[in-house]
């Protein structure tokens, strides 16, 4: 199928229209943030569903819970998918935990009003657009990526869900009022996993002992993650994602794009990024 049937263009990106109702979207424009939600915030592959389990771990102090019980997509739902307007999310006690794909410039009045923590997760855009390729792949709502390099050209013109990674990011390392707003990359956090969960906790002003802090990342290393029904999308029905072609905890690593990508499409990906990303200052782990 293509993007014309399986996607909706909601200011000027698309959006898959399985997830994504008019409703919902409406809803999103509408909400009311408080000022002490967490929000995790990705381009998607970026690490999302690996957030969904870190946060609400430190905001536990440990207690695995809710991470054993509720499925990720409605332990931190995505405020801009349609489940969000049937959870009562207005009810939910504080600390809030939620979940966007949406660019910066995407959110609604009150977010800059109460100005709720912000956790921004980048990854290398080429393990991005490995992750996805698997990914378009295995879920019937994406359109099916087609010919590597045909799936390639997309991305990098933005041409995919959620639009383009480069102005993405870039919107999100441009926001105003960073102090509300933590920068952590997915190799970050598989370099030293320990160190990320503590630097988010403080992040968050949730004092944990190091022997917790310790704990969370034991559970939250891929191996372990990837056993947790509730994470894993194995719950997920399989007319929607079918796992026997990829699995969506795939690989969990950092550098699987020297595995997908040819020289030249590698090359290619190199000048674009350069170009694209040439007036930004931030230090990525990944150049
Ligand atoms: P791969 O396809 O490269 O394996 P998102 O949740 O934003 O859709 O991102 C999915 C990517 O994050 C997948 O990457 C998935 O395997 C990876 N991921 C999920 N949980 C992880 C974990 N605990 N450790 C490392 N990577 C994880």
């Amino acid at each position: 199928m293509t993007e014309a049937e399986l996607y909706t263009v909601y200011k000027g990106l698309y959006v898959p229209n399985l997830v994504h109702s008019q409703q919902s979207l409406k809803y999103y424009e509408d909400f009311s943030f408080r000022s002490d939600d967490i929000l995790i915030v990705t381009f998607p592959k970026s690490g999302t569903t690996w957030m969904q389990e870190i946060v609400p771990l430190i905001v536990s102090g440990g207690d695995p819970s809710s991470v054993e019980t509720i499925p990720n997509w409605d332990r931190v739902p995505w405020l801009e998918e349609h489940r969000a307007c049937i959870l009562n999310l207005e009810q939910r006690p504080s600390p809030r935990m939620f979940s966007t794909h949406f660019h910066y410039n995407m959110m609604p009045p009150s977010f800059f009003e109460a100005k709720p923590k912000v956790i921004y997760v980048m990854r290398n855009p080429k393990d991005v657009f490995t992750s996805s390729f698997h990914y378009y792949g295995m879920a019937s709502f994406m359109v099916n990526p087609g010919p590597q390099s045909e799936f390639l050209h997309k991305f990098l013109e933005g041409k995919v869900m959620f639009g383009s990674w480069f102005d993405h990011v870039k919107g999100w390392l441009n926001a105003e009022d960073k102090e509300h707003i933590m920068y952590i990359s997915y190799e970050e956090m598989i370099m030293d996993l320990k160190d990320s969960v503590a630097r988010m906790a403080q992040f968050l002003d949730k004092s944990l002992d190091a022997e917790v802090i310790e704990k969370i990342a034991e559970r939250c290393l891929f191996k372990n993650m990837k056993q947790n029904k509730m994470s894993n999308f194995s719950t997920a029905p399989r007319e929607f994602m079918d796992q026997t072609k990829s699995e969506f905890l795939r690989k969990g690593i950092v550098g699987d794009w020297k595995k997908q990508l040819t020289v030249a499409e590698a090359e290619y990906f190199d000048a674009v990024y350069k170009d694209k990303m040439k007036d930004v200052k931030y230090k990525f782990v990944w150049d």
